[in-house]
């Protein structure tokens, strides 16, 4: 392996990377991760720490997952990819859309469009529900809503339904028609409510609010994340998701669960939607459907707009939209045998039992470090520190403090994730209470140093 100062220097040189600023490459290298193990991920330095962050939300098993290793290699000799688009389908594809039809049984869903990632799937949601009720007469519907602070992705489609400035400025104008309502998130809201039930009852009539003004005949559909993620591991009351889908159905609004991350098992539930007690119309997947090791996902669908679609004798339910991807054999084949390892390891259990100890851990950090303003999870294992530098003023931190945070933790033994003000953790599902223990240690040498 060539040395590692050869390698940063070529990375700043020809490399641009996802949310960075490409002249930052020189000043602030970053990690160069050449191996991974269990829960385990190794720099090039050889240097080893437990991954808090789960690659990108996704290695929910972890990173030997062998039975997945040797899905996607007997598949890359069998068939290493053939299309779907129509007039051809594959074996293993089949034989996933049967899995996760049984899989998400429960969530009520039970067809399947194939993508190759969370944006991707998104993307399909938003389509799918403009033709859905264009196949209904209902033209007019055309609009989206969704939270402000919620995270879909950088598509178009997924970008205009995102509620965070960050994602979208650079890139405006955005697809027309969507709009963004507050959400739960008792730490900072426009009402200024801290108790979770009040606010709830306070975004749901927001929402209602915003369907008077557009005009409920003129709205498509509303997507959701069940615990807001990238934005900052947001977790609603249990009354949120249920009202939403109460007023989506008053209104003949489709709920699109954006479950890329939340589906699962993450949220210490098989899905986010089933830890709310809510049957979603649609659902985006991707992530952890095949744990990271290839890009796939799936839309799911509900039988009430699969059936509107199936229906059709017009021609008009053609769906005329897909990927090269969608349905790549290798994916499908990891997928098949990521789930199974899903539920035969009952990753859920493990998330919401590691989940509580990883938040009761955070918050004993938060009694003893001023710079926690809140601390966010008790779903699985999302969990979030937001760091502040004055507590009663709620004065985000600053970046070079929060940076110096992660790096500290790192050399102390974990791997966390910043994001803006936020320290952000999705470890595996797979993780043990131990390996929970070196997180909340490491965390507590960074705090310490900085
Ligand atoms: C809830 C949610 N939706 C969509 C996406 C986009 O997925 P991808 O990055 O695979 O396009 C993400 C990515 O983190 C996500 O968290």
């Amino acid at each position: 392996m060539k040395d590692s100062n050869f390698l940063k220097e070529m990375n700043a040189r020809h490399l641009w990377h996802p949310m960075a600023h490409p002249a930052d490459m020189q000043a602030h290298p970053p990690t160069i991760i050449t191996e991974a193990h269990g829960v385990r991920i190794v720099d090039i330095d050889g240097h080893e720490v437990v991954d808090g962050v789960g690659g990108l939300w996704n290695v929910n098993l972890g990173f030997s997952c062998e039975p997945i290793i040797a899905a996607i290699s007997a598949q890359l000799h069998r068939l290493p990819y053939y299309s779907a688009f129509r007039g051809t389908t594959n074996d293993v594809l089949i034989e996933c859309a049967e899995a996760l039809h049984a899989f998400f049984a429960p969530d009520g869903l039970t067809r399947s469009f194939f993508t190759s990632g969370g944006g991707d799937s998104v993307e399909t949601a938003l389509r799918l529900a403009r033709q859905y009720h264009k196949l209904r007469g209902q033209e007019g519907r055309t609009k989206f809503l969704s939270l402000k602070k919620g995270y879909h992705g950088t598509h178009f489609g997924a970008a205009s339904v995102n509620g965070n400035a960050n994602f979208r400025t650079a890139y405006e104008p955005l697809l027309p028609g969507c709009f963004h309502t507050p959400a739960p998130y008792t730490y900072r809201n426009p009402f200024n409510e801290t108790g979770p039930e009040k606010l709830a009852q306070l975004c749901l009539q927001a929402i209602e609010d915003e369907i008077a003004f557009q005009g409920a005949k003129t709205i498509a559909a509303f997507i959701m994340e069940p615990v807001l993620g990238a934005g900052g591991v947001i977790p609603p009351h249990h009354s949120f998701m249920p009202g939403v889908r109460d007023i989506c159905d008053r209104h003949g609004i489709l709920l699109i669960a954006d479950e890329v991350i939340t589906a699962f098992g993450r949220t210490g539930d098989w899905t986010g939607s089933r830890h709310w007690g809510v049957k979603p119309d649609m659902m985006t997947t991707a992530k952890a459907i095949t744990n990271g090791y290839f890009p796939f996902g799936a839309v799911m669908i509900a039988d009430k707009v699969a059936e509107v679609f199936e229906n059709d004798t017009t021609g008009a339910a053609s769906i005329g939209h897909g990927y090269t991807y969608s349905g790549h054999p290798v994916g499908a084949a990891a997928a098949v045998a990521c789930l199974a390892e899903t539920e035969r390891l009952d990753v859920a259990t493990n998330a919401g039992e590691r989940g509580r100890q990883l938040y009761q851990g955070l918050q004993a950090l938060a009694a003893k470090y001023d710079i926690v303003g809140d601390v966010r999870g008790g779903h699985g294992l999302m969990c979030a520190m937001e760091l502040v530098s004055d507590r009663a003023a709620k004065t985000p931190i600053d970046k070079a403090s929060i940076a110096a945070l992660q790096e500290e933790t790192y050399k102390a033994g974990a791997m966390v994730r910043v994001s803006g003000n936020n320290v952000i953790m999705s470890p595996p599902l797979v993780l043990t209470a131990a390996d929970v223990d070196i997180i909340l240690g490491a965390l507590d040498k960074g705090f310490a140093a900085i």
